[in-house]
């Protein structure tokens, strides 16, 4: 009989403390995240020392819970899993030194991951992978199209020049008097709203996979203050509404021209922002009836979470990827050299 691979995930890169364990790369036996944004929301975005501190106040217990949900013991495990980076370091170094002390604890094979390469991940917890694929990552520090000829192998063919699409949704939501995270509020915000205000699109040259989003971000922040010195009144929901058609727009489309380009089997959402509902919609819209298969996650393996650390994790682990004693956290670690 072949021994099931059992892998303990760690992921502590940002705001949230999680552990997961996965079977067979696939098959997701615990899930469990502990969230930071309450104490983060009065700062009005995440402040590293604090982050630092509640994951190393969670991590233990998380760790424990997710053995209890599993009902595993840690001799029962294959490998530890954990994100190297990318991330906030302070953030990273709780997770990678939880993982060592595990790992060394039980004798365990560790396994560094890119954070990235995770999110790409959470998609082969719904449905398995076809290559070559393309994967549109959203996140609060990146956005980023990923080509993958075979497991493991990351090409970047367009990322952002400058905000992040959830950095933008973020910032414009703080012009709005929203809570950190803004890209939730506005997202609801925007279902109420229509996109009757004029706000640019960075298609950049032709040809481009590359995106931008301060110019839009400034065109916002601007549309709000005119209208404020004017002293007339824009509905909040038509500006979000407004706002998120500019960002979904560019996205969809590149996404696709990238899709056509590469002539790729199948297209994968990745990221934070896409738990979006105007994107996912878009997305469908868009791909429905062609040639490609789009993967949608559902929204709790969209934001972070360690289930695709433990994904991710299962492929290197793999491909013979190991970490040592010496392993730390890597805030810009570089996902084509993995
Ligand atoms: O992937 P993630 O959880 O953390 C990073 O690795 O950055 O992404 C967090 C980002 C935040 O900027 C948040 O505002 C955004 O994802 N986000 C959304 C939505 N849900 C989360 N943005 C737009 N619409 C949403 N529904
Ligand atoms: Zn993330």
């Amino acid at each position: 009989m072949i021994k099931d691979e059992l892998i303990l995930a760690i992921e502590t890169s940002c705001d949230e403390t999680a552990v997961a364990i996965v079977k067979n790369g696939t098959e997701l036996l615990a899930n469990v995240v502990a969230s930071q944004i309450e104490s983060h929301k009065r700062f009005g975005g995440v402040v590293p020392e604090v982050a630092s501190r509640h994951h190393v106040e969670e991590i233990t217990v998380v760790i424990e819970e997710a053995l209890k949900q599993a009902g595993l013991k840690p001799g029962d495990l294959t490998a530890v899993a954990v994100t190297e980076g990318p991330g906030l370091v302070g953030a990273l170094l709780i997770g990678v030194n939880a993982a060592k002390a595990f790992a060394f604890a039980h004798g365990l094979p560790l396994v560094p991951v890119h954070h990235i390469a995770g999110h790409i991940y959470a998609n082969r917890l719904v449905k398995e992978m076809t290559f070559p694929l393309l994967s549109l990552i959203v996140s609060g520090g990146h956005t980023e199209l990923v080509l993958m000829e075979e497991h493991g192998t990351f090409k970047v063919i367009g990322e952002t020049r400058d905000d992040a699409a959830g950095e933008a949704y973020d910032k414009v939501a703080r012009t709005l008097n929203m809570p950190y995270p803004g890209g939730p509020h506005i997202d609801k915000l925007a279902q109420e709203g229509e996109a009757n205000i004029d706000l640019p699109r960075a298609w950049l040259e032709p040809n481009s996979l590359d995106f931008s989003f301060s110019g839009l971000k400034s065109a916002v922040i601007n549309t709000v203050h005119n209208a404020t010195q004017r002293g007339e009144v824009i509905k909040p929901e038509d500006l979000a509404a407004s706002f998120q058609a500019s960002v979904v727009d560019v996205l969809v489309e590149k996404t696709y021209r990238a899709a056509e380009q590469y002539n790729v089997k199948q297209v994968l959402l990745a990221g934070g922002v896409a738990a979006n509902k105007g994107l996912r919609h878009m997305l469908e819209n868009r791909f429905n009836g062609t040639k490609y298969d789009l993967v949608i996650p559902p929204l709790h393996l969209c934001t972070d979470n360690a289930a695709m650390i433990g994904a991710a994790g299962s492929v290197a682990y793999q491909k013979g990827t190991r970490g040592d004693m010496a392993l730390n956290g890597v805030p810009g670690l570089d996902l084509e050299a993995q």
